[in-house]
């Protein structure tokens, strides 16, 4: 828990960052912001404290997200155990259940994240004012209805969906391929160890951000909106007055934020299936 509140501060500046890009409106004919001037903008603000402004929200988010996920995850686990230890199929199967609780859980706290990280550039008669998360989300609740809560659930769960299976497919397509194929000009020959763990994971994050950067976008114009709104409505009215470039908005803070984790998380794999091995070797 401790571990998610570090992480938490650590990449809300990030999320910061991509929410407003994702949610400033391309004007035609004027160049879209890059990550530094929309970090540059933001400290311009109040200076630095403003990088952090809707923190309580990430931690809310962290909290409610990882509580649920890890907490179902344990208890599915320890029902699947009572016969004797599961299959991995089985567990795989409770991670995804438990990640998606954890998605729906995470998704109120998403909502205030979306809107306290973006409050000072909207207009202000169009501004939540939030103080904390808390305040927050009973304003949500008194406006909008218990309804509100799920606001851009769907487009959230596509995005979980797509980030996992992104991620686990395109790490072992690469592994594969580097496993198979030498390097072009420098004839470097990859073995499965440590730095192709790092190149496929670093791969992987490239993809995984690039195919779930639609979703993420359509996710944070929903719930940064207020009035009634469905994803196809936003994703054809921003199409049609931003192009098929407005996708990809935010992509750099994304896979900024994205590959440090991917990374940790794949090497932190094998090394846990290498251990296993060693555990229990397979005749
Ligand atoms: C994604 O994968 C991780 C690790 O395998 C798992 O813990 C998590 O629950 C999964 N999430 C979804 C939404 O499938
Ligand atoms: C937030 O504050 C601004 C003035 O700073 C005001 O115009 C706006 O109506 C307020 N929004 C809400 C929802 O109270």
């Amino acid at each position: 828990m401790r571990l998610c509140i570090v992480a938490a501060v650590c990449t809300h500046p990030l999320d910061l960052t991509k929410v407003r890009m994702q949610t400033i409106p391309s004007v035609p004919g004027q160049k879209r912001p890059s990550t530094v001037s929309v970090l540059r903008m933001t400290v311009a603000e109040q200076g630095f404290r403003s990088l952090y402004a809707g923190l309580t929200a990430s931690l809310l988010r962290q909290m409610s997200y990882s509580l649920v996920r890890l907490g179902s995850y344990e208890e599915m686990k320890s029902r699947l155990s009572r016969d004797g230890p599961p299959s991995s199929g089985k567990l795989l199967l409770a991670a995804m259940a438990a990640g998606g609780l954890g998605g729906i859980a995470g998704n109120p706290a998403d909502i205030l994240l979306v809107r306290m990280t973006s409050d000072s550039i909207r207009p202000p008669d169009k501004r939540y004012n939030y103080s904390n998360a808390i305040s927050g989300l009973v304003q949500l609740i008194r406006s909008e209805g218990a309804r509100g809560l799920f606001r851009g659930l769907e487009t959230n769960t596509v995005r979980a969906v797509l980030m996992n299976g992104s991620q686990v497919w395109s790490y072992d397509l690469f592994k594969s391929w580097f496993l198979r194929h030498q390097l072009p000009i420098v004839n470097f020959q990859f073995r499965d160890n440590l730095a192709l763990h790092m190149v496929a994971s670093t791969l992987a994050g490239t993809v995984a951000t690039t195919v779930c950067s639609p979703a993420d976008v359509l996710r944070s114009r929903l719930m940064s909106a207020s009035g009634k709104s469905n994803p196809i409505e936003v994703l054809t009215t921003s199409l049609r007055g931003e192009g098929p470039r407005f996708l990809f908005k935010g992509w750099t803070p994304a896979f900024i934020r994205l590959g440090p984790n991917t990374i940790f998380m794949f090497v932190f794999l094998e090394q846990l299936k290498k251990g296993w091995r060693t555990l229990f070797p397979v005749n």
